[in-house]
């Protein structure tokens, strides 16, 4: 299929990195739409494991063309730190980055991590990703373009300054040493009525950022809508989750872009009519990091199966490393996932997580005050009071590595039965077909039952 959709179905961390870069091997361009440096995205090939959290999951594959497309907020450190990191492994990717996409400046990390220091946080990465979204509707963003143009760099930088550090200094903060030491002791107030020191520091800072991603920035709209007239073959790599989205999601507990696959039309400028599949990576539990409404949750102090998870899966957060929240499969925040991103075909990750459990459960509906729900209702403090229904069913043993090899190479009948049957509950409910199956971190440890049947 000529363009392929990447969505996470739940709340973020489904094992996108890994599809893609399994998707990438036959594809001529991956480019993100969405999202900055809160993701973190997990490829492993021939036992080298990538931490990717701007870059797109394709940069380990040295034909295709990668893109961070204009819906993306890019920090240009952490970027250039990414390519360096890559550099050193060997990798130097295709990298297009789009004169559109909107600037992380210092400052909004700033204000993120006083946001959260203030206790009126929702969990986030820090990252300044909320902040320069805002920045970005409010019209006073700094584009990627913009660091190749000193005296435009600057008037914006002036303009927005002033704004934020009122905030910073309302909510008791200061400019971290780390960031400009010479600034560290500044007067905030002295800031707000003359930012000239700081304007001067960030945009020497940045135009040199600018200088060396200058070969990169480009008209990313252009380069994949000639892909598209070559009839190259794309994907497009969500970040986050379904259940992440800005509208869509567990609001005010979410990120601060379109997650679902709407997104990508947006973010990468790619129309409707051009996307001919949607592939929704479903992992076979739910996980969420930060704070907010999880139906499923289990205690992992106190409950076996949400320990089993989080250890088992390794579920520690690729970004922050925070422990993330586990719990069951939740099927009606699922059937939502695929009415919202079109959902052609599903990815069903880190199957083998579950061997070892004498019982699964899955959600089938909520109950609130007494009424059975099949949907998920709009607001979070209601869905925070939600009580799961669970279906159980019977768990399979621990899968061997002989399993996952045979299983990678013959498909579902090679799995235990209880393991192939929980694939079918899922598929039959959703009524999605599962093509993809994880069975493991790395590349090769994937059912692809396009081939296998
Ligand atoms: P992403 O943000 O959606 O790309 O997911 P992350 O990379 O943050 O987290 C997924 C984690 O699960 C990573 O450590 C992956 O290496 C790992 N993973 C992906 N697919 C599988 C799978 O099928 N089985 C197992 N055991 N691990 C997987
Ligand atoms: P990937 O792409 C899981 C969560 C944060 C927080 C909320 C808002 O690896 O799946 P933000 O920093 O975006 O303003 O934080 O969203 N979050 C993620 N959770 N995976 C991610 O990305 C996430 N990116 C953001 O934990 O609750
Ligand atoms: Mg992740």
């Amino acid at each position: 299929m000529p363009v392929t959709v990447i969505v996470g179905a739940q709340w973020g961390d489904e094992g996108k990195g890994k599809v893609t870069d399994f998707l990438a091997t036959q594809a001529d361009i991956v480019s993100r739409f969405q999202g900055g440096n809160n993701a973190g995205h997990t490829v492993i090939v021939n036992g080298v494991t990538h931490k990717l959290h701007l870059l797109p999951s394709g940069v380990v594959n040295p034909a295709v063309k990668n893109v961070l497309g204009n819906g993306l907020v890019v920090d240009p450190k952490v970027l250039l730190q990414e390519l360096a990191s890559l550099a050193d492994k060997g990798l130097v990717p295709q990298l297009f980055i789009s004169d559109r996409a909107q600037v992380i400046l210092p400052i909004h990390r700033w204000l993120d991590g006083a946001a959260e220091d203030s206790g009126g946080g929702i969990g986030t990465t820090r990252r300044g990703i909320g902040p320069t979204y805002t920045d970005k509707v409010q019209r006073s963003g700094v584009r990627i373009g913009d660091l190749l143009d000193p005296r435009r760099l600057r008037e914006r930088l002036h303009d927005m300054l002033p704004e934020h550090l009122l905030v910073l200094r309302h909510r008791g903060s200061h400019i971290p040493a780390s960031d400009y030491e010479a600034l560290a002791a500044a007067d905030l107030s002295a800031l707000i009525a003359d930012p000239t020191p700081l304007v001067e520091a960030m945009a020497e800072e940045y135009l040199a950022y600018g200088a060396q991603l200058r070969e990169r920035i480009v008209d990313t709209v252009a380069l994949l809508h000639d892909g598209l007239n070559h009839n190259a073959t794309i994907v497009l790599e969500g970040a986050q989750g379904t259940f992440l989205d800005i509208d869509h999601g567990t609001y005010p507990f979410v990120t601060s872009s379109n997650t679902i696959s709407g997104g990508a039309c947006i973010g990468a400028g790619v129309p409707p009519t051009m996307i001919d599949s949607v592939c929704g990576i479903v992992k076979a539990y739910t996980t969420r990091v930060g704070s907010g409404p999880f139906v499923t949750e289990l205690d992992y102090d106190t409950d076996a199966g949400g320990k089993h998870l989080t250890d088992a899966g390794h579920e520690f957060g690729t970004t922050t490393g925070r422990r993330r929240r586990c719990g069951w499969l939740d099927l009606v925040l699922l059937r939502r996932a695929v009415e919202l991103n079109g959902m052609t075909t599903i990815a069903l990750t880190k199957l083998d997580v579950l061997g070892g459990l004498s019982e699964i459960k899955v959600c089938v509906a909520y109950e609130l005050d007494g009424t059975r729900l099949t949907r998920m209702p709009s607001d979070a403090a209601d869905l925070a009071r939600c009580v799961p229904v669970y279906e159980s069913l019977p768990g399979f043993e621990k899968l061997s590595k002989a399993t996952v090899v045979h299983a990678s190479e013959q498909g579902l009948s090679a799995l235990p039965k209880a393991a192939a049957d929980y694939v079918r509950y899922i598929e039959q409910h959703l009524e999605v077909p599962i093509e993809l199956i994880g069975l493991g971190p790395g590349r090769e440890e994937t059912i692809d039952r396009r081939k296998t049947g």
